[in-house]
């Protein structure tokens, strides 16, 4: 029998899940939990690189583990877990950290975008967290990594570390590959930057349908559109792009004609992709509210997974050890 290929990908619990982290990225994971080993990872130890309240963290973590599972990341199915409950994801960043040119960090535009966002709190975390991210791919050997398109550079130095880590250790770690979704990049509402937990400018996965609206109706669209009788280019427009997450076939090819002919107004568009946003998030928004008010399910959940994610982390690590000369 041949092995499965093993996919890992992680989230920060660092605000409300939205739809760009839906149609980026969870949505393919979910898709992808039957053809491959998943493993998916609520990334605490990455949310820590930010200014951040001690007190609610635990509360974030189960809100993204419940949303999650929501999305149809089955916990009898994958794997699903908390990065600081399975202590090797440190241990293996340490020693990556030995590897990894301090070049190859400085060149990170998340690292460069988030350092001029809290001038205040240039941590060491901050720079070091791609090393850490790729500890959490490379500890389960993972070949294949679903993200949005904002993690690539990150992917990339991670295939570095790996090529630099196999040159002088021997072969330990596959190169993983990325697996994007059609809608890699979600923009924000306000058409300013993409989609973010911390920009508000979000539709969170579990917003009752009139906050949906009140986000959607004023949303930033094709700015050559001032009226019904300008034709537009649904290419360039965020809403477009969502049309394309959640419409069936049919509406997108109808929205995308009628919005270059100029026979459909923007609230219009917007009042349909509402319509299909809204009955594809329906049952998610259900289920995660169901589980938040059921947290030991989840933590139950979550404690399995890191008991399964431990098992392989020692193994990963024992071999990394021997290789380094850390370990007869
Ligand atoms: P995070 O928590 O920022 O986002 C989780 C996933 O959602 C994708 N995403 C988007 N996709 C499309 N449009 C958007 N506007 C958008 N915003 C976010 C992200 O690309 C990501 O796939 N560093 C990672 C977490 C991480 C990780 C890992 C991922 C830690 N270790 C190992 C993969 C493998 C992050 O901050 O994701």
């Amino acid at each position: 029998m041949t092995k499965k290929k093993v996919a890992f990908s992680g989230i920060q619990p660092s605000g409300d899940i939205h739809v760009g982290n839906y149609l980026g990225a969870i949505k393919n994971w979910a898709r992808m939990i039957d053809e491959v080993d998943c493993i998916f990872c609520i990334v605490d130890l990455h949310a820590i690189t930010v200014m951040y309240d001690p007190a609610e963290m635990q509360e974030r973590i189960l809100r993204a583990a419940a949303v999650n599972i929501a999305c149809g990341l089955d916990p009898a199915r994958c794997r699903i877990f908390v990065q600081s409950r399975v202590p090797e994801h440190t241990e293996l960043c340490w020693l990556l950290n030995t590897v990894t040119p301090i070049g190859s960090l400085e060149r990170m535009t998340q690292f460069k975008d988030k350092s001029q966002q809290q001038q205040e709190n240039v941590n060491t975390g901050l720079f070091d967290y791609p090393v850490l991210m790729a500890a959490d791919i490379m500890l389960y050997k993972a070949n294949v990594v679903p993200v949005g398109d904002d993690q690539l550079q990150h992917l990339e130095l991670c295939r570095e570390i790996v090529r630099k880590f196999n040159a002088r250790f021997g072969d330990v770690f596959p190169e993983p590959q990325e697996r994007l979704s059609q809608a890699p990049r979600i923009m924000g509402l306000d058409g300013k930057a993409k989609m973010s937990k911390s920009l508000g400018n979000h539709i969170s996965l579990i917003d009752e349908p009139d906050a949906v609206w009140k986000k959607l109706a004023p949303a930033f669209t094709d700015p050559a559109r001032q009226r019904r009788s300008d034709p537009g280019n649904p290419d360039i427009c965020n809403i477009f792009t969502m049309h394309r997450g959640f419409s069936p076939p049919e509406v997108v090819q109808r929205v995308n004609g009628e919005c270059r002919g100029a026979e459909i107004g923007c609230v219009e568009c917007k009042k349909m992709l509402l319509e299909h946003m809204l009955k594809e998030l329906e049952p998610i928004r259900t289920r995660a509210k169901e589980l938040i008010a059921e947290p030991e399910r989840v933590y139950s959940a979550l404690s399995e997974g890191a008991a399964k994610c431990g098992t392989v982390a020692e193994a990963t690590m024992d071999e990394v050890r021997r290789a380094m000369g850390l370990r007869k």
